[in-house]
């Protein structure tokens, strides 16, 4: 064998993703791109806040001397300073410069935590439904993912599963809210429960465990709602997000890694965390996106035209007599499969150009995921599919 067991292994479970592509593909060659309903991406059709364009002009038309050089592993302190100032104010914790990292996007940012916290074999809980990337990144490092359920009617954290599943060698649990596929925030509540109950856990274990956040949605909530500060809540925590959903950036790979100020060692953690930033490539975040996101800290793109995308997908798909929960941020739908099989609803749905992912696919078999970052046009125009797709299930249609 040419490459290595564990990535031919990583490459058969994500067999299906380029099955996926590669019958949009097919469908796209046949039907024409405008008569293919493809659901799948979680890649921003809208684009970037028009600050983010002038800031990028002015930068052009007045570079910095050295703007393109090597900088410190962990980003320029300006930057950092603005991120700081940002999740002070929101959690109410002194986070300073020396808490920021900036990354190559959240995935960078993920890989950086994980890598920097994990010994061979230690274990990561995903709260299953997850971002399928998770279980890659946890292997890339020697550790293990245990999936654990969520609550499955109401997708919130079911914490007497996430406490039956903690043992001696779990290292950390990955959270993410508003949560991709299924759109839910965790509320404050349960994050503060969350953070009692971890404490307890890493007394009785006698070992830190933290609580990776995973939050690139943070800023596409809907109906007035909020993301409840996990800093203010969970003492070992690390918030890793990214600005390829908010600024609709993904392509120029820029994040963040923050640690709790309150963390166990925090000194320490941030010490290696910036030296694995610096070990697994990424050496800095890139330079000129640093700049301007540092002026973008309180600029998002129009979040209201993703509620309206929402309600009208979510409104129509009720009205056929499909059962979801209605999403409080991201841009998914995560329904009820009609069929037990979701694989084979995918199929069905697939003989009517619409393309979704299998739950299978995020850990929760008996579902599916619409991603609806997408122009409204090809929404409106998918319904007349989805009615005819739902009359052959017996549904209303
Ligand atoms: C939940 C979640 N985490 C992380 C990422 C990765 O984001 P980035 O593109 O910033 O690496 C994504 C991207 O879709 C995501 O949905």
């Amino acid at each position: 064998m040419s490459i290595s067991m564990q990535v031919q292994d990583c490459l058969e479970r994500a067999s299906w993703i380029r099955k996926m592509f590669e019958q949009g593909a097919a469908l796209r060659k046949i039907h024409g791109d405008d008569n293919v309903f493809d659901f799948t991406l979680g890649n921003p059709t809208v684009e970037p806040p028009a600050a983010f364009h002038r800031e990028l002009l002015a930068l052009a038309q007045n570079p910095v001397p050295g703007m393109h050089r090597y900088m410190s592993n962990d980003g320029y302190g300006d930057t950092r300073q603005a991120v700081a100032d940002l999740l002070s104010e929101q959690s109410g914790q002194p986070v300073g410069p020396s808490n920021i990292i900036m990354t190559c996007g959240a995935g960078g940012a993920l890989n950086v935590a994980i890598k920097t916290i994990i010994n061979a074999e230690e274990e990561v809980l995903l709260l299953a439904p997850f971002f399928v990337e998770y279980r890659f990144y946890v292997a890339n490092h020697g550790g293990t993912s245990t999936l654990v359920s969520t609550d499955r009617e109401t997708f919130q954290l079911d914490l007497a599963a996430i406490e039956q599943a903690i043992g001696p060698k779990t290292r950390a649990l990955i959270i993410n809210s508003p949560n991709n596929p299924t759109g839910v925030i965790y509320g404050e509540e349960s994050l503060k429960a969350l953070g009692e109950l971890i404490e307890r856990k890493s007394r009785e274990l006698d070992r830190q465990i933290y609580v990776i956040s995973d939050e690139p949605y943070a800023r596409i909530v809907y109906d007035g709602k909020k993301v409840p500060p996990v800093f203010a809540h969970i003492k070992n925590s690390i918030i890793v997000t990214s600005h390829s959903k908010d600024l609709a950036l993904p392509g120029e790979r820029i994040g963040y890694l923050a640690s709790n100020p309150a963390m166990d060692e925090v000194k320490l953690f941030m010490e290696g965390a910036v030296f694995c930033n610096r070990v697994l490539g990424y050496v800095n975040a890139p330079a000129l996106m640093q700049r301007l996101v540092a002026k973008l800290q309180h600029e998002s793109v129009d979040i209201q035209a993703y509620e309206r995308k929402r309600d009208l997908f979510y409104d129509k798909l009720t009205t056929l007599g499909f059962e979801m929960v209605k999403p409080d941020g991201a841009f998914y739908l995560f329904p009820k499969s009609p069929l037990k099989d979701d694989l084979e609803f995918a199929n069905r749905a697939l003989a009517h150009n619409i393309l979704v992912v299998p739950g299978t696919g995020f850990g929760a078999p008996g579902y599916f995921r619409i991603a609806y970052c997408i122009d409204d046009d090809i929404i409106e125009r998918s319904f007349s599919a989805w009615e005819k797709l739902a009359r052959e299930l017996g549904m209303k249609g």
